[in-house]
């Protein structure tokens, strides 16, 4: 289940109804889909998107989307450090940025253009999350490197980052509170891997 951080109002939210209308303002749509039973973590490509099918061919009609894939990180693949250094700094894109959370972890920071406070979200195993097209935000692994996501896009070049050459993500420490959280608040945070 997911997790919003607010660092600057020290504030948490990880029930699904507050994330859902905390995200709303922001035109980030936030969603649960089914995993448990429904495909396991290891399947391919090819099955997930088939397991999916109902669920993604709905997302493309009702958001204009016109392909899916998936994308499977884990700390093997090679190159993983320069392929995560190009989404954690701040940028924007000209289309939505959609996951759906299949296997793993990741954290989602937003730096809204009003006067809202910065905030973290954290996704995991059966999340669904939009980042809107425009949006300034950085991206991040937890400490497991491990994600594995369907993605959604109307063209892959509008996915390309645009960065804002604002340093600001080096200000906020990525933090993952990982599974335990909700049962253990405070005892276990996890740190995500140090990205300089
Ligand atoms: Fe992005």
């Amino acid at each position: 289940m997911a997790c919003i951080r607010i660092p600057s109002e020290d504030r948490v939210m990880d029930d699904p109804e507050s994330i859902r209308r905390f995200l709303l303002p922001f035109g980030i749509h936030y969603d649960r889909w089914p995993v448990a039973g429904r495909i396991h973590g290891d399947a391919s490509q090819e099955e997930i998107l088939a397991a999916y099918e109902p669920e993604v061919e709905a997302l493309k009609q009702r958001g204009g989307y016109i392909t899916a894939d998936v994308v499977n990180v884990t700390p093997d693949v090679p190159n993983l450090q320069a392929m995560l250094d190009k989404f954690n700094q701040e940028h924007r894109h000209a289309e939505d940025e959609v996951r759906f959370i299949v296997k793993g972890r990741g954290i989602f920071y937003i730096h809204p253009e009003t006067t809202d406070p910065l905030f973290s979200i954290e996704v995991e195993e059966g999340d669904l999350i939009n980042v809107p097209a425009g949006t300034k935000h950085w991206f991040d692994l937890c400490a497991d490197r491990t994600i594995r996501a369907i993605r959604l896009f109307r063209e892959k070049a509008g996915w390309t980052p645009e960065y804002t050459g604002d340093q600001i993500a080096a200000n906020y420490q990525p933090l993952c509170f990982g599974p335990n959280y909700i049962h253990e608040r405070g005892i276990r945070v996890e740190q995500a891997i140090a990205i300089a």
